[in-house]
């Protein structure tokens, strides 16, 4: 079932809840006890400075690490501990920072690398269309290697994978970073899209204020710690955050 649950304040159901998480490194304490949501169809971002704990925070609600206390529930069911392959398994999938392509690789063959739990060609063909419709750019590139590719597009083309894993939560650590001004407004443009195309988005973004203008709400982390949580609009009207977080 694929209901606009925007539409409907009454009807908002979570897709994501963190209850107290706690995320060592060896000794060192990187998340202090957070909790935080994301309703089904919401843009829900996590700022802060470098360094506070928000790919942490991402890296342990995907699987790849394992946190010291807490629990996960994805879709309702307790996640924590689970392997990453068994979360993309139920439509939780992570594009990691830094857009790990496969460079040697075609755009195209990326894309189908992407699917590599799907079984059905003809499902594969039609994801690389909607790829492609999102994303027209890859599809003139479809026949170039992806080592070859503009920051930008290498960003895309990280995105368009983990879309061919169809996922009902899709988790974008920095997609912004190191791009050019069109680019970032191409990457929250196409953020936005999906989003209206019915995935649920968990975005960490360095650029803050870019990131709440296109979010429903926010998490300003510090120091492994949420400092403040409110709508996106709220916060950028926040004269604590303005001033600490969003450069005046
Ligand atoms: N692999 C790691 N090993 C040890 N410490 C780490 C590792 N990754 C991150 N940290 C530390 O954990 C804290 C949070 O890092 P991170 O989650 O990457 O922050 P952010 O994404 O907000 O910049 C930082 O102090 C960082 O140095
Ligand atoms: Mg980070």
């Amino acid at each position: 079932m694929n209901v606009n649950l925007k539409t409907n304040s009454q009807k908002l159901t979570t897709i994501l809840e963190v209850y107290n998480l706690t995320v060592y490194y060896d000794s060192v304490l990187a998340l202090n006890d957070i909790s935080l949501y994301v309703n089904e169809g919401e843009i829900v971002t996590m700022i802060g400075p470098n360094g506070a704990g928000k790919s942490t925070a991402l890296k342990a609600i995907c699987g790849l690490l394992k946190p010291e206390s807490g629990v996960i529930l994805f879709q309702g069911e307790n996640i924590n501990g689970r392997q990453p392959h068994q979360l993309v398994e139920r439509k939780l999938c992570l594009v990691p920072e830094g857009r790990r392509v496969f460079a040697s690789m075609t755009v195209l063959e990326n894309l189908e690398m992407g699917a590599f739990t799907i079984n059905n060609k003809g499902k594969v063909r039609d994801d690389i269309n909607k790829v492609y419709g999102l994303f027209p750019v890859l599809k003139e590139r479809r026949r170039q290697k992806a080592g070859t590719l503009s920051s930008g597009e290498q960003q895309m083309l990280a995105i368009g994978r983990a879309l061919m894993l169809n996922p009902r939560l899709l988790l974008l650590d920095e997609p912004s970073l190191g791009l050019s001004p069109t680019y970032v407004d191409i990457v929250f443009e196409k953020i936005k899209e999906i989003n209206n195309n019915g995935t649920t988005i968990l975005i960490v973004e360095q650029n803050a204020r870019m990131a709440l203008e296109h979010a429903d709400r926010g998490y300003v982390f510090e120091i492994g710690k949420i400092a403040f949580e409110d709508k996106a609009k709220n916060l950028l009207e926040n004269d604590e955050v303005r001033k600490s977080f969003l450069g005046g």
